[in-house]
C-alpha cells in the first residue's frame, strides 16, 4: 500500500536511528577510562623501588629512551649526564608512549614534553615531568622512586 511503510521497514528505520548511539556508547567508556586521572587500581606508575633499566650504553650523549614497561625516560646530556622523569603525563595521567628524538608525546590529548628537562613543550598539558633520581651501576641504568 503506497503512504504508509510497512512494518519492517519502520522496524529497519527504528533500527538504523538507533545504531550510531549504541555503537558510540563504549567507545565514549572507553575515552573516559584511558583519561581518567582517577582511574582506580588500573592507574599507571613509575618505579615505587629501585629498578635497573638497562645498559648505560642504550642512552647516547644528546639522545634519550623511553622504558615504556616501567614509564621512564632517560636522557643524557651532551657532557653525559643522565636525567629521568617519570613519562606519565601530567595532563590526566596517560602513560605517553612515543619518543621522537627527545620529545616525548602523548598519545591522550597530544601534550609534548622535553624529555632532556621534563619541561612542557605543548599544552593541554601545563606542569612539567616529575623528576627521577638516576644513577650507573655496573654499566647499568638504575632509576629511584620520585619524591
Ligand atoms: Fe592529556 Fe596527556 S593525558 S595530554
Amino acid at each position: 500500500m503506497p503512504g504508509r511503510p510497512s512494518a519492517s521497514r519502520r522496524t529497519v528505520l527504528r533500527g538504523a536511528a538507533l545504531a550510531p548511539a549504541a555503537a558510540l556508547a563504549p567507545a565514549a567508556a572507553l575515552g573516559l577510562a584511558a583519561c581518567s586521572p582517577t582511574g582506580g587500581t588500573t592507574a599507571p606508575a613509575t618505579p615505587t623501588a629501585p629498578v635497573e633499566l638497562g645498559a648505560d650504553s642504550e642512552v647516547a650523549q644528546g639522545g634519550a629512551r623511553l622504558y615504556r614497561d616501567h614509564n621512564v625516560v632517560v636522557s643524557r646530556s651532551g657532557s653525559g649526564q643522565l636525567r629521568a622523569y617519570s613519562s606519565i603525563c601530567t595532563h590526566a595521567r596517560c602513560p605517553i608512549n612515543k619518543l621522537d628524538g627527545t620529545t616525548l608525546i602523548c598519545p591522550c590529548h597530544g601534550s609534548e614534553f622535553d624529555a632532556t628537562t621534563g619541561q612542557v613543550v605543548r599544552e593541554p598539558a601545563t606542569e612539567p615531568l616529575n623528576e627521577l633520581p638516576v644513577r650507573t651501576e655496573n654499566g647499568r641504568i638504575v632509576v629511584e622512586p620520585g619524591a
